[in-house]
């Protein structure tokens, strides 16, 4: 009786489906751009659904069915499409639509169409429909589908990112999971940073030793003070069959693979598999360490250019792109001034330094403009990061925007095209969480998802005209800190999320509903946890950080700066300093003001004479981006605001390698005073020896300052 009972239980389970249902929700990221719901009677997938397609379609049928079955279960059979009125249908219908990668769905009770401008719409449509699913478990055996009709097209043409298996290597497996994951967010673009100083990763048959030498390093820096390396032999590359296969990977997709050959600069790895191709002729060694080297490409050197137009031609037989990125950031140009070969290549091309560039800036130009030619004859585009825009780059050249959104801005200006990758805010080599300790180390910053979310990748000092120019936006991931994959995942995820909704979207700041974008975020890991993929999870526990001060004669009161922040680090101004507020370990957090080059100088007004024995402050610490401890810090004090006598001063040690990153206090004890108003001077420290940027004034950034 008792087996009877349970094999009706186990015959419900799996009968077709009963009124409790699951049901899918296009709640969606990104979220489709119209959506209006029929309430007629669901459509209901199940195991005896079919999946036809029209020609040309068969590959997003299969992956259909696929995700189908890695979400419910069960796959669906796919045929050619012969006008059925039922089932799942994939069409093309091109002239339905106005924009390339377009698609409509049509949800009926008897079926679902899913139109698209080309096979990419449909593919988008297709992982519409996957997305919506996530809330069909396996056991449920169905999934209802809201009769609807959804309309959706992407903003911007190029949605991307970016992937640095040179620091640390990812092998194909991952960078294959890595593509999967920009399907899933529509995305279309992958840059795939193929050259470094510290590894070569792509086989050129041309010149072998770049592979054998260049792929491999003797040891990498431990830890952030560059002294100390481990002298484990690191590396790897990627076969010319193995890229070949990834691009058709990508392809299957809809993502295309932009290789990325980084010139003049970031080319130690090459320069010590073949040591002419630099000023010196070396010896050199594939680096060891991280930061920006000087020795790279001899741009006076005939046979340098040849290898370079070689290289770059057996990349574009691999790669079909017709973007080819060549890199172009931080290319110091200390050898160049030294070499006679590049000098005279100056003399040569009649090459002058005026008010804006130096002649060794030209040069560079001069190389860039000369590989885009290569490029361009085999009807390709170049991209260079934002740094090409020194000196007289050709107009053709599409400006990668990194060092905030200005060089973006300069460059629409200008007529070139442009992708928005500022490291303000698409930077995901960043933490995620204002507290670093509960994260895996990386290399510093602070970028959470909101911020993400809240980028516009139009600036508003473009004319419309100019803003055509933004062809794009992506983020990018440099692997320094990042040893594995399962980090790399992390670091994505969900950022990507917020990325994909610019890119797809770029909703009006005034419809941007953070809230809501969670929920859908929520919906999406549901997925990431059914494809064990490794995502932050800050977003979906509420952690808010308010560490308030004790009251005291300074907070809320008049406040003003007689040197200005760094306008990035100005926050809502002088009032930051004294809002009863303070800032944790974040320096992008607002709460702190940031200074470069110059003290800060604050006056506060108490509003009526008061006595005071003590003063104090915060400052933070986070040397890998830059910022040291004060150098100095001092107290005057005023009755009437003009003249001010000091009352207490400090010097202040540098903080060094072997100290903690992180929030300090300083505090200024004196003789007890009476007056109006209290002046706080701070200022900086240069950058030591043992740091990436010697010589250079470090940032200080300040917080709170508290009077007593
Ligand atoms: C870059 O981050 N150097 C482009
Ligand atoms: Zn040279």
């Amino acid at each position: 009786m008792k087996k009877l009972a349970l094999i009706c239980i186990m015959a419900l389970l799996f009968a077709s489906c009963t009124k409790q249902l699951p049901q899918a929700n296009y709640d969606i990221i990104p979220q489709p751009k119209e959506l209006s719901i029929t309430n007629e009677k669901p459509f209901v997938i199940q195991s005896g659904t079919i999946v036809y397609y029209e020609e040309g379609l068969q590959r997003e049928a299969q992956f259909l069915s696929e995700y189908v079955n890695d979400i419910m279960g069960f796959a669906m059979n796919v045929e050619k499409y012969q006008d059925q009125t039922d089932g799942i249908v994939l069409k093309l219908v091109p002239d339905d639509f106005n924009q390339a990668e377009s698609y409509e769905i049509n949800v009926t009770p008897t079926q679902v169409a899913v139109k698209g401008a080309d096979a990419a719409g449909v593919f988008y449509g297709v992982q519409t429909i996957r997305k919506s699913l996530p809330n069909c478990q396996p056991q449920t055996n169905c999934c209802q589908l809201s009769t609807c009709t959804i309309r959706d097209w992407p903003n911007f043409p190029y949605r991307g990112m970016h992937l640095d298996p040179c620091r640390h290597f990812m092998d194909l497996d991952s960078v294959k999971i890595y593509i999967d994951m920009l399907a899933l967010h529509n995305m279309n673009q992958f840059h795939f940073h193929l050259s470094e100083d510290q590894g070569w990763r792509i086989e050129i048959k041309k010149y072998p030793e770049l592979t054998k030498v260049g792929a491999y390093r003797n040891g990498t820096v431990i830890g952030r003070n560059g002294r100390i390396y481990d002298t484990i032999r690191y590396g790897g590359f990627y076969t010319q069959e193995q890229l070949r296969d990834l691009v058709q990977y990508a392809a299957e997709r809809h993502v295309n693979i932009i290789p990325e050959i980084d010139l003049p600069g970031h080319m130690q790895a090459a320069l010590a598999s073949y040591p002419w191709l630099g000023c010196t002729g070396g010896p050199y060694e594939v680096w060891r360490r991280w930061g920006v080297s000087d020795d790279v490409l001899c741009a006076g050197n005939e046979a340098t250019m040849q290898f370079v137009e070689d290289v770059l031609n057996e990349v574009m037989d691999i790669f079909p792109s017709p973007y080819i990125h060549i890199g172009g950031d931080e290319c110091p140009k200390v050898r160049w001034q030294q070499c006679p070969k590049c000098q005279k290549k100056i003399k040569e091309l009649g090459i002058k330094s005026d008010g804006r560039f130096s002649k060794e800036d030209y040069l560079q130009s001069y190389v860039m403009n000369r590989m885009a030619k290569v490029v361009e004859a085999r009807g390709r585009r170049v991209i260079g990061w934002d740094e090409i825009l020194d000196g007289n780059v050709s107009e053709t050249a599409i400006i990668m925007s990194w060092r905030g959104t200005e060089g973006g801005i300069e460059a629409a200006r200008k007529g070139h095209d442009v992708i928005m990758t500022p490291s303000s805010h698409l930077y995901f080599d960043y933490y995620q969480s204002e507290d670093p300790s509960t994260e895996p180390s990386c290399v510093g910053g602070y970028l959470p998802v909101s911020r993400v979310y809240d980028f516009r990748p139009l600036p508003k000092e473009l004319t419309e005209e100019q803003q055509k120019h933004i062809i794009g936006v992506q983020a990018n991931i440099w692997t320094e800190y990042i040893t594995s994959f399962r980090h790399v995942e992390y670091m994505a995820m969900p950022r990507m999320d917020a990325l994909a909704e610019l890119q797809w979207n770029n909703p009006n700041p005034e419809d941007r509903d953070f809230d809501a974008f969670v929920e859908r975020c929520r919906r999406m890991a549901q997925l990431y946890d059914l494809y064990h993929y490794n995502y932050a999870k800050q977003i979906f526990s509420h952690q808010v950080y308010t560490d308030t001060v004790v009251p005291n004669l300074a907070t809320r009161k008049p406040i003003y700066l007689r040197e200005q922040p760094n306008e990035k680090y100005a926050s809502k101004g002088a009032t930051v300093l004294n809002d009863g507020e303070m800032g944790r370990i974040a320096y992008t957090s607002g709460r702190w003001l940031g200074f470069w080059g110059q003290p800060l100088d604050a006056v506060i007004d108490l509003e009526q004479p008061a006595t005071m024995s003590h003063v104090r402050f915060r400052s933070l610490v986070d040397k890998g981006a830059w910022i040291y401890n004060p150098s100095h810090a001092s107290v005057l004090v005023s009755d009437d605001g003009e003249t001010f006598r000091e009352v207490a001063q400090m010097d202040i040690p540098i903080t060094t390698w072997n100290d903690k990153d992180g929030n300090l206090t300083y505090e200024l004890n004196f003789e007890p005073v009476t007056a109006r108003f209290v002046e706080v001077i701070v200022k900086d420290h240069i950058l030591p020896e043992d740091h990436d940027g010697f010589g250079y004034p470090a940032w200080i950034f300040v917080d709170e300052i508290e009077v007593w």
